[in-house]
C-alpha cells in the first residue's frame, strides 16, 4: 500500500535531490519532485496524486463474490456526467491531456440514452455466469429421435441460430458509439455479445449433434436484424431488441422443457434462458431510467412500444420463432405435440398458445417495470394483448 501513497520513484527522486530545501521537500514531495525535474530539464507533473490515493475500496472475499466492480470507483471514478465531452477514449475519472487525439466520435454522449442502474452489477453477472456448450452441455445423454422430431429440432435450431447472430451483431456497434464515461453499459453489451456467440454456437451444434444438420434459412429473419438496426438511437434499439426481441425468445426458452427429449436439450435452453433474462433486465432497467430521467421522450417510448405489440399479437414479428406461418412455429408444434401427425400438431398448436401468452403477459409485466404501465390502463395498448392474455 505505501507504494500506492508515494510513488517509490517519486521519493527516490527527493532524497537524491541535493540542492533543494529538504523542509518544502517534506511539505510538500509532489512540489518538491516537480521543482527537482524542472532544475533537470524534465517534467514530472504526469506524476499525479490522485483523490483517492490512500484510501482503498471493498476488495471483498471469494464468498462474497471478491472485489466487484461497483465497489471499485470512487471519487472522481465515480462521477458519471449527465452529458459526456470525452472524445478521446480517456478513462472515466483519468485527468485529461490537452494534446490526446480524438479517438471516437461518440454518438452516445447523453446518460439517460444508454445508462441504467446497476449496470455493473449486471455486468459482474454476467461474467460469473459465462458457461461453455462444450462442457456444460450432456451430449451424451442425446439419443436417435423419431425423424420428424430429429427434423424439427434442426429446423428450430437453425432459426435460433440465425437470430442469436442478429442479437450479438446488432449491439455491437452501439458499444463504439458510446462515449467511455459510460463504461458500465459498454461493457455489460461486449458481455451480451459473447453470451449471444455462445447461444450461436450451441444451437449449430445442436443441429448437429444428432445426425441432422442446419435445414432451411428463415425468410424473414435477416429483415428482422435490419429493422434493429435501423434504429436512430440507443434506446429505440434496446426496446426492440431487449424488450421485444430477447422478450419473446426468453418466454419460449422459459418453456423449453416442454420441446426437449433429453437433458442435452433441457440445459442448452435452461442456460440460454439464464443469459436472455439477463439481457432482457438490461432493457428493463435502461427503459427504468430513462423513464425516471428524461420524462420529455415518453411519447416516442410510446411509439416503440405500439410497434412492439403489433408484432407481439400478429403474425407480423420475425424475431419471434412462435408467430404463426412461419418454420419454426411448425417445428415447435411438432416437438411441442410429439410428432407431424394432425393431432399432434393441433396438440402443439395449443401448447404454443401458452407460449404466446406467457410472452405477452411478460412483456407487460417488463413495461410496468420500465414505468410506461400506464399504456396498460389508458387505452394506449394493443386491445388484441388483453385478449390473448384473457383467452
Ligand atoms: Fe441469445
Ligand atoms: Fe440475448
Amino acid at each position: 500500500m505505501a507504494a500506492r501513497d508515494e510513488p517509490e520513484g517519486a521519493l527516490m527522486a527527493i532524497e537524491t535531490r541535493p540542492d533543494t530545501d529538504q523542509d518544502a521537500a517534506e511539505a510538500s514531495p509532489y512540489q518538491a519532485l516537480l521543482d527537482h525535474g524542472r532544475e533537470r530539464g524534465y517534467k514530472l507533473d504526469w506524476l499525479q496524486q490522485r483523490e483517492t490515493f490512500g484510501s482503498t475500496p471493498d476488495i471483498g472475499t471469494e464468498e462474497n463474490g471478491g472485489f466487484l466492480l461497483q465497489n471499485a470507483d470512487s471519487g472522481p471514478f465515480d462521477q458519471t456526467p449527465d452529458f459526456s465531452d470525452n472524445m478521446t477514449g480517456r478513462p472515466r475519472g483519468a485527468l485529461k491531456r490537452a494534446e490526446a487525439p480524438r479517438v471516437g466520435n461518440y454518438p452516445v454522449r447523453t446518460k439517460s440514452d444508454v445508462w441504467l442502474r446497476n449496470g455493473a452489477q449486471l455486468y459482474e453477472e454476467a461474467v460469473q455466469r459465462q458457461w461453455s456448450s462444450s462442457t456444460d452441455i450432456p451430449w451424451h445423454t442425446l439419443e436417435a429421435l423419431p425423424d420428424e422430431i430429429e427434423r424439427a429440432e434442426c429446423q428450430l435450431t437453425t432459426f435460433l441460430t440465425e437470430v442469436e447472430f442478429v442479437a450479438g451483431d446488432v449491439p455491437g456497434k452501439w458499444i463504439a458509439y458510446t462515449t467511455p464515461d459510460y463504461y458500465e453499459p459498454r461493457m455489460y453489451l461486449i458481455s451480451q455479445i459473447m453470451d449471444e456467440a455462445r447461444h450461436l454456437d450451441v444451437f449449430r451444434k445442436r443441429a448437429l449433434a444428432n445426425g441432422g444438420g442446419l435445414m432451411g434459412q428463415l425468410n424473414r429473419a435477416g429483415a428482422a436484424g435490419g429493422v434493429i438496426d435501423s434504429a436512430r438511437d440507443f434506446t429505440e434499439m434496446s426496446a426492440r431488441l431487449h424488450i421485444s426481441g430477447e422478450g419473446s425468445v426468453l418466454s419460449l426458452f422459459r418453456m423449453g422443457e416442454l420441446m426437449s427429449y433429453n437433458d442435452a436439450e433441457k440445459a442448452m435452453y435452461r442456460l440460454a434462458a439464464s443469459d436472455e433474462s439477463r439481457h432482457v433486465a438490461f432493457g428493463v432497467m435502461h427503459l427504468q431510467y430513462l423513464s425516471q430521467t428524461d420524462p420529455e421522450r415518453s411519447a416516442e417510448i410510446h411509439g416503440y412500444l405500439d410497434e412492439i405489440e403489433l408484432g407481439l399479437t400478429a403474425a407480423a414479428d420475425p424475431q419471434n420463432p412462435v408467430v404463426r406461418g412461419t418454420d419454426s412455429n411448425t417445428a415447435i408444434s411438432i416437438l411441442m405435440g410429439g410428432g407431424a401427425d394432425k393431432a399432434s400438431v393441433e396438440e402443439g398448436q395449443k401448447m404454443l398458445l401458452a407460449v404466446r401468452r406467457r410472452q405477452i403477459k411478460e412483456y407487460m409485466q417488463r413495461v410496468r417495470v420500465a414505468g410506461f404501465g400506464e399504456r396498460f390502463e389508458n387505452g394506449r395498448a394493443a386491445v388484441a394483448l388483453e385478449q390473448y392474455v384473457s383467452a
